[in-house]
């Protein structure tokens, strides 16, 4: 039977997809869009909820009219459907929103953290600096190895958190790799923190958008203590991100941002905050975010996150067959086991650098990817091998060339004959490697840095 909502009819939900943009020589070419990882284009249903509520759009708890209350409703309703999207405990657990997944995490480090005495957090090697750096400035910060592959290592987890038995404060680990696309046994995970007291911290950021995800009740040992995710990654990009958090984590400290919203009595000598999660909310919220967010969740729901990530799973192993053919492409993370790990692709072409790859890929085919480190430094140098001289050698010598990667990341929108030109392309420069590294030397961006 025809499936009239099934992945050939996807990329009708998008708003760009038929969008053209030039080329080297001037001509202009479908856009290809193979960099979501980094941010997801619209679908065209949360433009259009966004324009159909733009007649109610009114202020979020801070007005009588009908339209501020049909507001405020909206955005209040708006914590349960998405705590339902990820099976959140609600009773137990607060949604809150921010701007991203990133401000999620620096609002979870500041609400744990404590004066006293310094907690550990375990991150990983193979985090995004988001999940990382908020927690070196609070906390004593340790690192669960990967293997040579960039898998996470579950090994040295049971290693860390028994040598640092007692003082773990938190797991913190991503759903899902934006340089590697390796999803983490996020449960398994949870149980080993949760059986040394620990809790876990999941970065859902390219995890959500892909993959169903269960925080699974507060009882459970298996239990996501923290999730975090965007909305921009997620076909919903109005600047709205998502933390569930448990209510009880609040308690140490003041809110990190502080100001209209967040409280419920002030005078010039004392100050109550507000109850959770307004205390946590300050300035007036993001309501077109949330609408937009919403409509996202309704569609993704409406296709099936389990068909998604089946799709995308086809889109990647294809990939990865075409670019196995290919001389001179040199893949990293495993591929070996696709099972566990979204549809991102690092890749280099020996003998070009990851800039000049990523600029021909976009001015010879109009193919949009991303390279460099992702925002995850650490682990590039570890899948490149980095030696802490070149290192210290790029710290002194800033000129010196990068290392990196060029990134392939999917959504569900994209086609198989899209992954047909590039894998054409890659085949045709590597053929003409010389030729494009000498043509690449002087031309210049289409919007050359000033
Ligand atoms: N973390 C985003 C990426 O991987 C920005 O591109």
């Amino acid at each position: 039977m025809h499936d009239r909502f099934g992945p050939n009819s996807w990329k009708n939900l998008i708003i760009g997809t038929d969008t053209t943009v030039p080329l080297r020589n001037g001509r202009l070419v479908p856009a290809i869009n193979f960099d979501n990882a980094a941010t997801t284009p619209p679908f065209s249903t949360v433009v259009q909820d966004v324009i159909n509520f733009s007649p109610w759009y009114s202020s979020v708890h801070r007005g009588t009219g009908f339209k501020s209350q049909f507001s405020s409703h909206f955005y209040e309703n708006a914590r349960k459907i998405i705590a339902d999207f990820v099976k959140a405990d609600y009773e137990r657990d607060t949604v809150i929103f921010v701007k991203n997944t990133t401000e999620a995490i620096n609002k979870v480090a500041h609400s744990l953290s404590t004066p006293e005495n310094k907690q550990v957090v375990l991150s990983t090697c193979m985090e995004h600096h988001s999940n990382d750096l908020p927690w070196r400035r609070s906390y004593e910060v340790d690192y669960i190895e990967i293997d040579s592959k960039g898998r996470l290592v579950l090994e040295d987890l049971a290693h860390k958190l028994e040598k640092h038995k007692g003082s773990v404060k938190l797991v913190v680990v991503t759903g899902a790799s934006n340089v590697t696309g390796h999803r983490n046994p996020i449960h398994k995970i949870a149980a080993l923190a949760h059986h040394y007291h620990a809790k876990v911290l999941v970065d859902g950021a390219q995890l959500v958008p892909r993959y169903p995800v269960d925080m699974k009740p507060h009882p459970s040992l298996e239990h996501i203590d923290y999730l975090v995710f965007s909305g921009h990654k997620m076909y919903s990009p109005f600047g709205v991100g998502v933390l569930v958090a448990p209510k009880d984590s609040f308690i140490n400290n003041p809110p990190d941002l502080v100001g209209g919203g967040t409280v419920d009595f002030v005078t010039h000598d004392l100050v109550q905050w507000a109850d959770l999660p307004y205390r946590e909310e300050a300035g007036t919220p993001n309501l077109m975010g949330i609408v937009a967010l919403v409509s996202a969740i309704k569609t993704l729901q409406k296709i099936d996150l389990k068909r998604i990530d089946a799709y995308e799973h086809n889109l990647m192993e294809y990939t990865l067959r075409g670019l196995q053919q290919i001389p001179d492409i040199i893949l990293y993370g495993d591929s070996s086991n696709l099972h566990d790990r979204v549809a991102i692709i690092p890749f280099n072409i020996a003998g070009l650098s990851h800039e000049e790859t990523a600029k021909i890929l976009s001015m010879e085919g109009g193919i949009a990817v991303r390279n460099g480190c992702f925002c995850a430094q650490p682990y590039i140098q570890k899948l490149l091998g980095v030696s802490q001289e070149d290192i210290n050698e790029g710290l002194k010598n800033p000129d010196l060339p990068r290392p990196g990667m060029v990134r392939v990341s999917f959504g569900l929108y994209n086609q198989f004959q899209e992954v047909d030109q590039l894998i054409a392309l890659l085949r045709h420069v590597v053929k003409h490697k010389h030729y494009y590294k000498t043509l690449y030397k002087t031309v210049p961006d289409f919007y050359p840095h000033s």
